[in-house]
């Protein structure tokens, strides 16, 4: 139920929805796309972005926010821990507890290692658990691994690594049957085939799904996983500075217990980042889809010990967010819902895009009916736009909302609305970040050995913009590939002296280039009160 506000808003849009229905809009041109992005898509404001003035990527823009995270002090110094005494002496030392890690736990465990992961919340507190409309692979017929690289590399502006793009897609169907062999509860026909749909940038239907919960039914699947090997999980306890060995080589990290902030030393032969995304950086304000521990703190980790960034002044703002009601304002309404019929309409009901642009074309054309066009819909605390959901059931019949988006259902009946029958009102929320660490295609970091990535602290698989499906595709093919290769390395390497020298350096650094900051970094957890944060 909307308020009376909405009322003849609401009458234009349930007046034109047969029409719409029918209605097939055009896909816009590329000069049309690149003329879109250039005036609204939110990673071409010049002034959000700030030149880093120190570390490997010295030069390059990052959001204002990123680059005080990349250029502050220490959360330590060398001198606050005892690197001789190690609490923790593993194989393999994976930080962050999301599908990346699991993923990696897992193999590297099948490998034999000495394998932990270490977590600052909890395992599955991460952007896996709440991806919602599903993972792509081309298995079917009429697909194959090349055309999936086609679509995804055209949609990501033809500049992600080929060969990182290329073992994505060729991955891909293996990582599905590995997930369903786990025990993950893919939506399947009585006959056992998988359904796939469409997303956004797709050729062909490859989306593979668990209703609209297909990442916390990935990630369900992956903990129990994890847990049953015996797999030691450090819940609580965060990396705050990774260690190197007198040769540069990556050798553990230093954690603190977020309670009680005891520093402790986790010693490695190989560590893997995989900590995740940034949505709770807030870059420009937006609100996030992205869980609680979204920090960006795994490039700030990596970057301290000098290892590169790619494309870190790309972010992906899903173009659905919930805009209304505000108790929800940012949460992800999943592109499944496009895929199922729904088109996004105007004010006055006119539908003003392709329902299955690529996410950066479409989140810039709703801010472009939002802004200039002044086309949105008013909510009483910014401007939106209509997804018009009661489509999905004249298009698929009735009850298709019900089995194919319960969750989706569900999150709006808690406010009073009925998705089956209003539709809901959505603006691009904080959803993604394109960039990340850059790695080889074995997962390893280029420029700091022992260091590994996986998962959407990676830089360069994507290009500048990702297709739907493809993040909980990547977590999988690199988590994976990142333990199995992980595990072998740690069986040839000898670790020599610890050192945290490169703190110091770094301090070095950022006091030649004059910078005066009181920043601390990795940021941990994002601070919403007036308090000093943790
Ligand atoms: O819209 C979604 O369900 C999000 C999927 C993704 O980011 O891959």
């Amino acid at each position: 139920m909307y308020a009376k506000e909405f009322e003849a808003s609401l009458k234009a849009v349930e007046a034109a929805r047969a029409e719409n229905i029918a209605y097939e809009p055009r896909r816009m041109t590329a000069q049309e796309k690149e003329d879109l992005l250039a005036a609204y898509h939110p990673d071409y404001k010049k002034n959000e972005f700030t030149t880093l003035r120190i570390g490997p990527n010295k030069g390059e823009q990052v959001p204002h926010e990123l680059a005080e995270m990349l250029e502050a002090h220490s959360r330590i110094s060398a001198s606050d821990v005892d690197l001789s005494a190690p609490k923790y002496d593993v194989d393999v030392l994976i930080i962050g507890g999301g599908g990346a890690g699991s993923s990696a736990a897992i193999e590297a465990h099948e490998a034999g290692a000495n394998v932990m992961i270490v977590t600052k919340l909890r395992i599955g507190d991460a952007n896996t658990m709440m991806a919602e409309g599903g993972i792509q692979a081309a298995d079917k017929p009429n697909d194959s691994p090349a055309i999936h690289f086609l679509d995804a590399f055209g949609g990501g502006h033809f500049a992600a690594k080929r060969e990182l793009l290329s073992k994505l897609v060729c991955d891909a169907p293996e990582a599905i049957q590995w997930l369903n062999e786990l025990g993950v509860e893919f939506d399947k026909t009585a006959d056992g085939t998988m359904v796939t749909t469409h997303g956004g940038g797709t050729s062909r239907k490859r989306m593979h799904a668990a209703k609209d919960y297909s990442g916390a039914e990935i990630m369900r699947t992956l903990r129990d996983e994890v847990l049953n090997r015996g797999i030691p999980v450090i819940d609580f306890t965060s990396a705050i500075e990774l260690i190197l060995d007198e040769n540069g080589k990556a050798a553990g990290a230093v954690l603190m217990n977020m309670e009680t902030k005891e520093l402790m030393i986790a010693k490695a032969k190989t560590v893997i980042i995989a900590t995740g995304g940034a949505g709770r950086m807030h870059y420009q304000g937006f609100p996030t889809s992205n869980h609680y521990g979204a920090t960006a703190d795994g490039l700030v980790l990596g970057y301290r010990v000098g290892a590169k960034l790619l494309y870190a002044d790309t972010l992906q703002y899903h173009p659905t967010g919930a805009a209304y009601p505000q108790q929800i304002f940012g949460a992800l309404v999943t592109e499944k819902v496009r895929s199922l019929g729904a088109k996004l309409v105007n004010r006055d009901g006119k539908v003003f895009m392709h329902p299955l642009e690529t996410r950066d074309v479409s989140a810039a054309s709703i801010i472009r009916e939002c802004s200039d066009r002044d086309e949105g819909v008013d909510t009483g605390t910014g401007k939106a736009v209509w997804l018009d959901t009661p489509m999905i059931e004249a298009i698929g019949g009735e009850g298709t909302i019900e089995k194919r988006i319960p969750a989706m259902m569900r999150m709006f009946a808690s406010y009073g609305i009925d998705i089956r029958k209003e539709p809901i009102l959505v603006y691009p929320t904080l959803h993604y970040q394109n960039g990340g660490l850059d790695i080889n295609v074995d997962g390893q970091t280029t420029n700091v050995e022992n260091l590994y990535v996986a998962g959407e602290a990676v830089g360069g698989i994507h290009g500048r913009n990702r297709l739907m499906g493809n993040s909980l595709l990547d977590i999988i093919v690199f988590g994976r590939s990142a333990g199995k290769n992980a595990a072998a390395k740690a069986k040839e390497v000898t670790i020599g002296a610890l050192t945290l020298d490169h703190i110091a350096k770094f301090d070095a650094e950022r006091a030649a280039a004059g910078i005066e900051t009181d920043a601390v970094s990795p940021k941990l957890l994002p601070n919403y009160t007036n308090q000093p944060s943790i």
